[in-house]
């Protein structure tokens, strides 16, 4: 997928236009309060061209996962709010998604003024695609315009549904994300080192498998390390263990054999005697985990050869922590990982979620090429799957 074929909203003529925006506002909320404006702060681009550009701009957006029912806890109005602030100028709340509040809103518009419509998951017939709700979206507006790439791997009304019925093109932030992702995956600057972390094996089988065919360099890290250690004849001791993907997991290191592609897993690690932030601790080989021990962290020797084998990459993609992070005594192997990733001087592509918010709570964020928006999105996008709503935009004439 290129996004370079899809036409953009530089592509169109926006002025006086009624512009419907789908962005993915589903940000993390504490009572109503919002605790990261990653997303809203990454869609201002094209806001702002839209804003510049004498648009009358519709934005949408689903929050949580409300199941077709009008709950006030899922309302955006905390991001038009928030939004309010970062343009620094009013966004207009619809009460609604596409009832006579959205409609009336929608009428009274000018150029350059931005609304917000209600969580588009306020009706089911949102994530069914169901068309005649799609028409309804896009009967409030002459345009399309996607930039939400967070929502990019859900075929949803909001997300493609209505590209069947207005002019569709993407945003600035699916520009981006797909640039760098996409470069990286289909033309990186080499060595291209993916390092990979997270609990399961079966979460990222997918992202492994097409990774391999394309890297240099694999790493894996994390819970989902021990069914590879597993699958070497080690004891693990009561480390997380998948253990109908032993077998695939050592496939897997065969193909990457064959391949030429430099497979590292861990050879020392941090184990627990229990799944507590507290726990006694120590440092064992990866054929050394006594019985009764669970492994946490990856250990220092670890630390060592994979900020070696990150030192002199070209490009970087990491998605998933080493170790539970979020805890201080199992913490240092993914600091080590996001130390070197960011002193490497390569392309540095951080997937979004788990890694994201550990590179930017340990004060990374600034040293990385790019933080991805999208969690699934982006997992989908490196497994390399087609993401329907980028896929739904026209093409480039
Ligand atoms: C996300 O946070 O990954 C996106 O906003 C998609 O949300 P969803 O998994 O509820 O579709």
């Amino acid at each position: 997928m290129n996004v370079l074929n899809k036409k953009t909203v530089e592509d169109i003529a926006v002025a006086g236009k009624k512009v419907l925006v789908r962005c993915d506002f589903n940000v993390p909320l504490d009572n109503g309060v919002i605790t990261s404006d990653k997303r809203i702060v990454a869609s201002l681009p094209t806001i702002e061209y839209l804003i510049k550009n004498d648009a009358k701009v519709i934005l949408c957006s689903h929050l949580g996962r409300p199941k077709g029912e009008f709950k006030p806890e899922f309302s955006l109005a905390p991001v038009a709010a928030r939004l309010s602030e970062l343009l620094g100028k009013e966004v207009k709340m619809a009460t609604d998604v596409v009832g006579e509040s959205a409609q009336s809103l929608a009428k009274e518009l000018q150029n350059g003024d931005v609304m917000l419509i209600e969580n588009v998951r306020y009706h089911a017939e949102e994530t069914k695609n169901d068309p005649e709700f799609s028409k309804k979206l896009a009967d409030l507006a002459e345009i399309f315009v996607n930039d939400a790439f967070g929502s990019a791997h859900r075929a949803h009304s909001s997300t493609t549904g209505v590209a069947d019925y207005i002019p569709a093109v993407c945003g600035y932030l699916i520009q981006k994300e797909i640039a760098f992702i996409g470069g990286a995956l289909e033309n990186p600057k080499r060595p291209l080192v993916a390092i990979l972390g997270g609990a399961k094996v079966s979460d990222k089988i997918g992202v492994i498998t097409n990774l391999i065919e394309k890297v240099d360099t694999l790493i894996i890290g994390g819970g989902m390390a021990y069914t590879f250690m597993k699958s070497l004849g080690h004891s693990i001791g009561t480390s997380l263990l998948e253990e109908d993907k032993v077998e695939l997991a050592k496939e897997m290191m065969e193909k990457a054999k064959e391949k030429g592609v430099k497979f590292l897993i861990p050879v020392d690690n941090v184990v627990g005697k229990e799944y507590a932030p507290d726990t006694e601790a120590m440092t064992v080989p990866s054929d050394e985990i006594p019985d009764g021990w669970m492994g946490l962290d990856i250990g220092p020797k670890t630390r060592e050869l994979f900020s070696e084998a990150i030192k002199g990459s070209g490009t970087v993609i990491w998605n998933g922590p080493m170790g539970v992070s979020e805890w201080e005594k199992f913490a240092p192997g993914t600091v080590a990982v996001a130390t070197a990733v960011a002193e490497s001087g390569a392309i540095s592509i951080i997937g979004g979620g788990d890694s994201a918010a550990a590179v930017k709570k340990l004060g990374f964020a600034d040293k990385m090429s790019h933080i991805s928006t999208g969690g699934g999105a982006s997992l989908e996008y490196l497994e390399g799957k087609e993401l329907p709503g980028i896929v739904a935009l026209s093409e480039k004439d």
